[in-house]
């Protein structure tokens, strides 16, 4: 039999041709040679219970017999054609009517792209040019995006510093950055920056922290109030949360929201939703040329991508899937209270159970400075244990997919045990 590449092997030929010896995403240290439903292996034969879920496109687990099946018809017809094809709209169509938001949608490859358009677009409809976000809101790798994504160093609001090297400083001048969960901060702002602000971009549960009862509503009335286009973005909770996303399990409607991850099935794809007149600017014979949003791309709903979301979608449409991704969440973490309340350090589950993470702090997290303030070697140890024990996630976020079994959460609370002893030994 001939010998397998080793992880080891493959992290050095990575070194050579890729700068940090990766994709940039993971640690990259580790390749994954295959996922099949809810697990994945590793190049050197280990295999690990999935809570990575490809960073939350594969809701449905890997390989889905359904979605490869449609996949796989589709294939022999072409892959990408840059024209409009059938298979983009009916994706299209399924998406409006799931999003409240929803009236129109332009598609683009990745949910950064989407992001950085519906600001655009914020700006082309108002004529403004500020936007507000909030600080360790993660919105893609814009030039907007990258201010106070992931900041260290902790500045007066509403100055933007960026996360990031080559961002001109007339970027940062056109940001407001906010904490997230503080009412009074928002209205001050916004009356403060009457008639600037182009934009609200918010992720409606930010990374792992959900917003308090009333601030995503706060910032709805805010925006009427001034005129601001309010963007959610959904790229993580759009047919996660809920069908409808976060805004239909928060009950707020944004004005655009964008979505990526779980509506390509696994294949590059992602869409700006939202109300018809501020889409309107993508169409140059509606609002003219001076207050048209140029928008292209080679890749943009192409039928792939197309047909492995809408299977995805008419999966997700059954009966009890959101139920039953809902009740894997509460089972995760019942084990970690179980496993982590005799330990006695302070800890909190932060996020929605579609979606969490641990925080090893005395107070409910409301901030990214709050996350931040955690202990960080307490996460580390809990972490590195999951992952020597057989569970693949990323040290900020689990991931809960619906390809879960009885034997993958034996595994994983196996692992979870092991995981608080850690922590405990720490002391
Ligand atoms: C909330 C949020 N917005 C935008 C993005 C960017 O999406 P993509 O990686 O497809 O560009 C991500 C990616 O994780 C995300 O979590």
């Amino acid at each position: 039999m001939q010998r397998m590449t080793t992880q080891a092997e493959w992290a050095a030929r990575a070194k050579a041709v890729l700068p940090a010896g990766g994709f940039g995403n993971f640690d990259p240290s580790m390749f994954i040679r295959e996922g099949r439903g809810s697990r994945v292996w590793d190049e050197d034969g280990n295999e690990y219970v999935d809570y990575l879920i490809g960073s939350g496109p594969m809701l449905l687990g890997h390989g889905h017999p359904e979605v490869l099946e449609a996949v796989l018809e589709q294939l022999p017809k072409g892959q990408t054609f840059f024209a409009n094809n059938a298979l983009g709209v009916e994706l299209a169509e399924d998406i409006v009517n799931a999003m409240p938001c929803g009236e129109q949608l332009r598609y683009v490859s990745s949910g950064g792209e989407a992001d950085m358009y519906a600001m655009r677009l914020a700006r082309a409809f108002t004529g403004r040019d500020k936007i507000v976000k909030f600080e360790g809101g993660y919105h893609g790798m814009s030039a907007e995006a990258q201010m106070s994504l992931a900041p260290v160093k902790q500045v007066n609001f509403p100055q933007a510093i960026p996360d990031s090297a080559g961002i001109p400083q007339s970027v940062a001048d056109e940001m407001l950055i906010a904490p997230f969960n503080d009412p009074d901060y928002i209205r001050s702002l916004l009356a403060e920056y009457e008639g600037q602000v182009a934009g609200i971009i918010v992720e409606p549960l930010q990374r792992i922290i959900p917003p308090e009862p009333g601030f995503l509503q706060l910032l709805r009335e805010e925006a009427d109030k001034y005129g601001i286009v309010l963007i959610f973005d959904e790229v993580v909770t759009g047919f996660r949360f809920a069908y409808g996303g976060a805004q239909e399990l928060y009950g707020v409607t944004p004005d655009l929201c964008t979505l990526g991850k779980v509506i390509g099935g696994g294949f590059p794809l992602a869409a700006i939703v939202g109300r018809a007149d501020i889409m309107a600017h993508f169409d140059k014979a509606v609002v003219g040329a001076d207050g048209w949003l140029m928008q292209l791309g080679t890749l943009s709903g192409n039928p792939v991508a197309a047909i492995a979301g809408i299977k995805s979608l008419e999966i997700l449409r059954r009966e009890g899937q959101y139920e039953k991704l809902r009740g894997f969440g509460h089972q995760v973490q019942d084990m970690i209270r179980k496993a982590l309340d005799p330990v006695g350090i302070g800890y909190r589950i932060v996020g929605d159970p579609t979606l969490f993470e641990i925080v090893f702090t005395d107070a409910k997290p409301r901030t990214y400075r709050d996350v931040l303030a955690g202990d960080a070697g307490a996460g580390k140890a809990w972490n590195d244990t999951l992952r020597a024990h057989g569970i693949f996630k990323s040290p900020g976020k689990t991931y809960p997919s619906l390809a879960l079994t009885d034997a993958d959460m034996e595994m994983t609370s196996h692992a979870i045990s092991q995981a608080a002893n850690a922590v405990a030994q720490l002391g």
